[in-house]
């Protein structure tokens, strides 16, 4: 069913609260657990849409999983060799996590497969993924554009490669070294600027040797995973929305607990920062290899910056979400080597600008970022194109707005923060899901 969302002038921001598990570590959890020997349990997983899709494609390949319930998990590993080949295709809905990941890992498997996707999905650009994998000996055919569906030829040897990545991509990073797990000498990744490292921690995790340096990482292949317990922190991306809307409703504090602060992932408090927000990090500790903390954000007036390239793979999902900060700061703000954004769930420099721009909003696209003035932001409607993510950052904007904010096609909230409008209202956001015309 299409849901728009209507959002009116509101706030403050306040509470204590936790949201949803990581996404990107929830998706791996099951992707090793389900390889490892033995039975792996996870606490805190995202019981989204998009980690469902990864959990249900592993049960198509026969893989036993019990839960999400109340965040706890549990995968009885089938080993490296155990899985079994689907009676269908896998849909992997609006997943470009499992899509790129599980052509790494399926390229290396006995039997065939075809990873199928929404409309969204089925956009996505995947031949930054075919291509190295397809030079490690791996049968994969795509759409003439390079998107998806995928077919995946089982049955090759791999050998291992030395990749040298045109983009900062931890999904092309991930999908490289799952393929490598089956290949047969060395299989390296090098990439232009760090991307998350959530994959490489959670290989440590489950006992797989490699190695790593800042722009590089490296495995054997031929080894084996052993099952883990592993607690998911809570997502900064899905945290994001409140480190905004809390830095932009005057009068605002909000305490964020256990989220995840994997220095790959931080981009978006050093940005904030930089343009003035209040955030603390309190508690500092670990759950297993990642790094977490509670973030404590108070209200800020904010000014414009030019956004150094450098934090720009550091805040890759956060953008939507700086982009309503710059919005509601004072002077401009300038985000440029940030391409990757036009191929995300949906083009987010362009649906952003545009939706800025309905709102009153100076944005002005460029073809790798956007120009933003900050000042007043009306009332007014504005299309999400399906993308979570730009539904939940314009949902912030209403606590600045001087009229109510309709915001098209918000169904999509549920692939990665289930929960989003329950939890914004009791924080102080007026936030009503209502029926869409779709
Ligand atoms: C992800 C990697 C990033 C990110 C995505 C999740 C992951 O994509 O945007 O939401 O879990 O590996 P890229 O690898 O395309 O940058």
């Amino acid at each position: 069913m299409a849901i728009d969302y209507r959002v009116s002038p509101s706030g403050p921001l306040v509470g204590d609260w936790r949201v949803p598990g990581d996404k990107s570590i929830s998706h791996r959890t099951i992707i090793f657990g389900a390889l490892a020997d033995g039975t792996t349990e996870v606490s805190g997983f995202l019981d989204g849409l998009d980690c469902l899709a990864t959990r249900d494609a592993f049960r198509a390949m026969g893989v036993v999983i019990d839960g999400p319930e109340d965040g706890l998990l549990r995968i009885q590993g089938v080993g490296m060799q155990g899985l079994n080949a689907p009676a269908q295709a896998l849909d992997l809905g609006n997943s470009g996590t499992s899509m790129r990941l599980l052509a790494g890992l399926l390229c290396a498997q006995s039997f065939d497969t075809t990873l199928i996707g929404d409309v969204s999905l089925s956009r996505r650009p995947m031949r930054r993924v075919v291509e190295p994998l397809t030079r490690m000996g791996a049968v994969i055919r795509g759409a003439a554009a390079g998107t998806p569906p995928l077919s995946i030829a089982g049955g090759q040897p791999l050998q291992g490669i030395h990749h040298v990545s045109a983009v900062a991509s931890a999904q092309v990073k991930s999908a490289l070294l799952l393929a490598g797990l089956y290949a047969e000498g060395e299989t390296r990744v090098d990439e232009p600027a760090p991307s998350r490292d959530h994959t490489e921690r959670m290989l440590e995790t489950f006992g797989y040797p490699i190695r790593r340096d800042h722009l590089s990482v490296c495995l054997q292949g031929g080894g084996r995973l052993h099952a883990a317990s592993v607690q998911v922190p809570a997502d900064l991306s899905s945290a994001a929305f409140f480190l905004v809307g809390a830095s932009i409703a005057p009068g605002s504090e909000i305490l964020l607990r256990d989220v995840g602060i994997n220095p790959t992932r931080t981009g978006v408090i050093d940005i904030l920062r930089a343009m003035g927000a209040d955030i603390r990090i309190e508690r500092e500790r670990r759950f297993g290899a990642e790094p977490v903390a509670d973030l404590r954000v108070r209200a800020a007036p904010l000014h414009g910056i030019a956004i150094p390239e450098a934090l720009v793979p550091l805040a890759i999902d956060e953008f939507p979400a700086l982009f309503i900060a710059a919005a509601c700061a004072e002077g401009e703000t300038v985000l440029t080597g940030a391409t990757e954004l036009r191929v995300k769930e949906s083009d987010r420099i362009q649906v952003m600008a545009d939706g800025l721009a309905a709102l009153g909003v100076c944005a002005e696209p460029r073809p790798d970022g956007l120009r933003i003035r900050g000042g007043p932001i009306q009332g007014g409607c504005v299309d999400s194109h399906g993308d979570h993510r730009v539904a939940m950052s314009f949902a912030m904007a209403a606590l600045r707005a001087q009229g109510t904010i309709r915001i098209r096609d918000c169904a999509n909230v549920e692939t990665s923060f289930p929960g989003f409008a329950a939890l914004a209202s009791a924080a102080g956001l007026a936030l009503e899901r209502v029926a869409g015309d779709a």
